[in-house]
């Protein structure tokens, strides 16, 4: 039974004294999370942040120094405990060197004992996100073995260790809205039934896709040598996860193995209190702490760096398309305000599912986005680095995938074509101009390929128990709305324009 009604008083209150297990915290929406706990409620008890080390040298500890706690998005925390903020962070903050992809989440036993005895809520962030291709991690996201591993068995040993904690009030996993396949229409926030598929006859056995990934793995283990056998395996990978995702009607590996990893906690949640969260393309920061902060660079941001370095011309999209983004401080407002709402709430027949999203309630169209990209440069031109300004042109749109290629055909495959052989014959005269289309092609392919399909998304997820748990946040006083999650109170154009394209540009553009 989720609570009637839930002030900001009610809310900070109930984290006084809590532990809380976080993994992801690292990541973009973990971090924010974080933060915004130890802010408005600094007697929580313990903040257990689980990191994987990279090397020995970089510890936990300083990975949660360097990457959580150091990083600009708690500048407000700094600045409100002053000369004690290090001592309050030590505090606070456990790092705990683990990794979720092992049994006991890679923590000794002792450690393990400890930390079940004294947490009350989890908070799964963790995953392969699939968002950037040029980081290691992103390949990482398409391999098949590798996402099986977190956003999947990650999971299941979340799971087991949550059934040792005897105080455990929530355990909380967030997933993502895009685990409901390339649909149309209303998209229900229901939960996913171990072994459903969204191609009709076809069971998926978790058990059976690890095994498939061992088989294939050992297929391949007489290649020569070993480095010639990592890029075989991760292609290998790749191929297997975006064939399995297929075979059962997903689009890609991230949402296939994000689907399974509900599936998993369907079945594993025992009677323990558990939420899902799914957010869709999670934006900056638009509020609280810092407007505009961003990291790792996301779906839609891609685009907007791409224009910002003149690297796109065209794209394959229809503008007229609503695309659902949401900021992440009000993701995390939403995640903060469902723990409480269904804290120790051990009854529920199914997995109280949220869809953090916007496309209901406050629909934003490509074109909005667009707009305001073109009107942020107008008000604020580039300047190239011969010191004149570099002028603001318009984007080609293509509404289908024929017309694009022929414009990709026609613009630059053909001319590269042409310049490779000039270039020959000239002995490299024209290498600089050969390179700069060819990065520029390469670039829209890229983003074509990855994004493309959110641009082409038709369906419109529907938010009825996120809109009961807006209901229940009493908004009388202006605290109240620091946990504000109503996407409604945000004026799209505004948002874009003054606050995520220059954060972006700010944050990422580096
Ligand atoms: N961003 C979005 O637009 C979006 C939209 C919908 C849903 N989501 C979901 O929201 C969550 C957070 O996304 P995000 O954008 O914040 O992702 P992110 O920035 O890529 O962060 C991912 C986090 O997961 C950690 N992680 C990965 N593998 C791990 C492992 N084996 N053990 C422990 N930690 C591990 C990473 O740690 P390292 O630093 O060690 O790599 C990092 O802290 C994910 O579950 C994602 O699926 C995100």
């Amino acid at each position: 039974m989720m609570h009637d009604s839930m002030d900001a008083a009610t809310i900070v209150a109930y984290f006084k004294g809590k532990s809380i297990l976080i993994t992801g915290s690292t990541g973009f929406l973990g971090k924010i999370l974080v933060e915004k706990i130890l802010r408005v409620q600094p007697d929580a008890k313990k903040m257990y942040l689980l990191v994987r080390g990279t090397d020995a040298a970089l510890s936990a500890k300083q990975r949660v120094q360097e990457e959580v706690i150091g990083t600009e998005l708690f500048g407000k925390l700094r600045e409100k405990h002053g000369d004690g903020f290090q001592q309050f962070m030590q505090e606070k903050i456990v790092a705990l060197a683990g990794d979720i992809t092992y049994d006991n989440l890679g923590l000794e036993a002792p450690t393990l004992e400890a930390l079940a005895k004294d947490i009350d809520i989890i908070v799964n962030i963790a995953a392969t996100t699939n968002f950037y291709e040029r980081l290691p991690y992103f390949d990482d996201m398409r391999r098949y073995d590798v996402s099986l591993d977190v956003n999947v068995m990650g999971v299941k040993h979340l799971c087991q260790f949550a059934q040792q904690c005897a105080n455990l009030k929530m355990f909380m996993h967030v997933s993502t809205a895009y685990v409901c396949g390339d649909r149309d229409g209303l998209i229900l926030e229901k939960p996913i039934q171990p072994g459903e598929s969204l191609q009709q006859g076809r069971y998926i056995d978790i058990d059976a896709e690890l095994q498939l990934v061992r088989e294939a793995k050992n297929g391949l283990m007489d290649v020569a040598s070993n480095s010639e056998q990592k890029t075989t395996e991760r292609k290998a990978m790749k191929e297997l996860g975006l064939q399995r995702a297929r075979h059962f009607g997903w689009s890609n590996t991230y949402v296939f193995t994000k689907a399974m990893g509900e599936m998993l906690l369907e079945q594993l949640r025992g009677d323990k209190p558990v939420v899902v969260m799914r957010p869709s393309i999670i934006t900056s920061v638009r509020a609280d702490p810092l407007p505009g902060w961003m990291q790792n660079t996301r779906t839609i941001d891609t685009f907007i760096i791409g224009y910002a370095k003149q690297n796109l011309p065209c794209f394959l999209a229809d503008l007229s398309v609503v695309m659902d983004v949401i900021p992440g401080d009000m993701v995390t407002n939403a995640m903060i305000a469902a723990v409480v709402a269904h804290s120790e709430d051990r009854s529920p027949a199914a997995v109280p599912v949220y869809h953090v999203t916007s496309s209901l309630r406050n629909p934003v169209t490509y074109s909005v986005l667009y707009e305001s990209i073109l009107r942020h440069f107008y008000q604020n031109p580039r300047v190239g680095k011969d010191g004149k300004i570099i002028p603001t042109r318009e984007i080609r749109f293509f509404s289908t995938t024929a017309q694009f290629h022929l414009y990709m055909m026609l613009t630059f495959k053909l001319p590269l074509k042409i310049l490779q052989l000039v270039n020959l014959l000239l002995c490299g005269f024209f290498s600089r101009i050969y390179n700069d289309l060819n990065r520029k092609y390469k670039f829209v392919v890229h983003l074509v390929d990855v994004y493309g399909p959110f641009a082409f998304f038709n369906g419109c997820f529907e938010d009825m128990n996120m809109e009961q748990l807006r209901l229940t946040m009493a908004m009388k006083t202006p605290e109240d709305h620091m946990f504000n999650f109503d996407t409604k109170t945000i004026d799209w154009d505004d948002y874009f324009t003054r606050i995520h394209i220059p954060g972006v540009l700010k944050y990422l553009g580096k």
